[in-house]
């Protein structure tokens, strides 16, 4: 990506000389809603629902409202850079694709983690290759072009099993592992329950176990028929409530940089870059786990006051536009996880949903700093913002 990304909106406009209007949408509310009814609707409950009333997830999403942006005049900000240096690798902008388990089943193909790839290489931001896939992460890895990706763990009971996982991302190429912490057990999601689906239970989003010699021979069933026979040997194995001391044991099986989702007191951030962890994932899945939490946003600060520069920070959960991710940097995030909002793309148009949505964050992200003069992401700091005082 070397043009600056505000440029998509003149590709929109130029197009629309010859006639043509954009055939996706532009704001984060038609995404939604036109992606309500074109997807089934227990993968729309699945996707769209979160813990309990939702309170946390909505919370996600409002927080960003409590913030408002300074523009500073007089700065020239007509050259632009929006790159950072993460783990080693020059990423074209501050965004990556955050993980989504069922993120295959979200495609009219069903290979929704292949066509993150090849949105990911087309775009140049990274993905975050889910453990949950559809197709395995060795097929996942060879639709990524030239761009980095991540691996994301959820590290399995079985020692091995997760050692033999990790060893394949690496031999895939992956550029790191995301250890997702949140998520050993499945948290209350009323949505789902309602519908009874549980998209793992009926064999869906398993091909990176059942291609696993590991898990092959734990499982000892025939896992070449129907993939619901790998359903009760996941149970047995996909749960792991980790501890510190797992870190070491995680530590030492990569040298890969290891990333940890989930973290939201500054404790545990501080803690964990003791264990020599080399990333700190400020998430709260979306509001998905547990209900009755924090806005992820308003625990961003105090993470990134206890990293203290020392590791990059990444964040999501309620990004759903340019503006969120301008204000997320402006709070100390290094990198910007999309999550819900690329689904909703891949659901409506595949490859060119996804692409469609990551241009018009960045585009939206890039024109805000331009108008607001900020040339980079590090020019972006707390002094950027003030708490909104207007009564909504
Ligand atoms: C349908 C769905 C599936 C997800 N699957 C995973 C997963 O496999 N691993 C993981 O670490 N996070 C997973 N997440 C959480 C996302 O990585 C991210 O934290 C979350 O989507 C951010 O919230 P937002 O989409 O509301 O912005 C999933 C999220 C959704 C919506």
């Amino acid at each position: 990506m070397t043009a600056l990304p505000g440029n998509y909106q003149n590709e929109i406009y130029f197009a629309g000389l010859a006639g043509i209007v954009p055939d996706l949408p532009i704001t984060f509310t038609d995404l939604e809603r036109r992606a309500e009814q074109a997807m089934p609707a227990s993968l729309w409950s699945y996707v769209a629902g979160g813990a309990g009333d939702e309170r946390t997830q909505r919370a996600n999403v409002a927080a960003f409202d409590g913030w408002g942006l300074i523009p500073r005049m007089l700065r020239g900000a007509t050259e632009r850079d929006l790159s950072v240096e993460m783990f080693g690798q020059t990423w074209p902008a501050p965004v990556f694709l955050a993980p989504v388990g069922v993120i295959g089943l979200c495609s009219q193909d069903g290979h929704g983690d292949i066509a993150t790839a090849q949105a990911a290489a087309r775009v140049g931001v990274p993905m975050v290759a889910s453990t949950l896939s559809v197709d395995p992460l060795e097929h996942v890895a060879a639709h990524l072009g030239d761009t980095p990706a991540l691996f994301q763990l959820y590290t399995p009971t079985d020692r091995s099993l997760a050692e033999s996982l990790v060893h394949r991302a690496e031999a895939a190429g992956f550029t790191g592992i995301v250890v997702t912490l949140d998520t050993w057990i499945t948290g209350w999601r009323p949505r789902d329950l309602l519908s009874s689906n549980f998209p793992q239970l009926r064999g869906h989003a398993l091909a990176n176990y059942i291609s696993d010699p590991v898990f092959r021979a734990i499982a000892g069933v025939d896992l070449d028929g129907d993939p619901r026979a790998a359903v009760l040997p996941w149970v047995g194995v996909f749960g792991n409530s980790l501890t510190w001391d797992d870190l070491v044991w995680l530590r030492s099986i990569t040298t890969l940089p290891l990333i940890l989702k989930g973290i939201s007191h500054p404790d545990d951030a501080r803690r964990a870059l003791d264990y020599g962890i080399d990333g700190i994932y400020c998430s709260n899945h979306g509001g998905r786990q547990a209900n009755g939490g924090l806005p992820a946003l308003d625990m961003l600060p105090e993470i990134v006051g206890a990293v203290d520069d020392r590791a990059p920070v990444l964040f999501d959960s309620g990004v759903r536009s340019g503006a969120d991710v301008v204000k997320a940097l402006a709070l100390g995030a290094d990198a910007v996880g999309i999550g819900r909002p690329y689904v909703y793309g891949m659901a409506l148009g595949g490859v060119d949903g996804v692409v469609h949505v990551v241009r018009s964050i960045l585009a939206e992200a890039d024109l805000i700093m331009a108008v607001n003069g900020y040339p980079t992401p590090a020019s972006l700091d707390r002094d950027a913002l003030r708490a909104v005082h207007t009564a909504r």
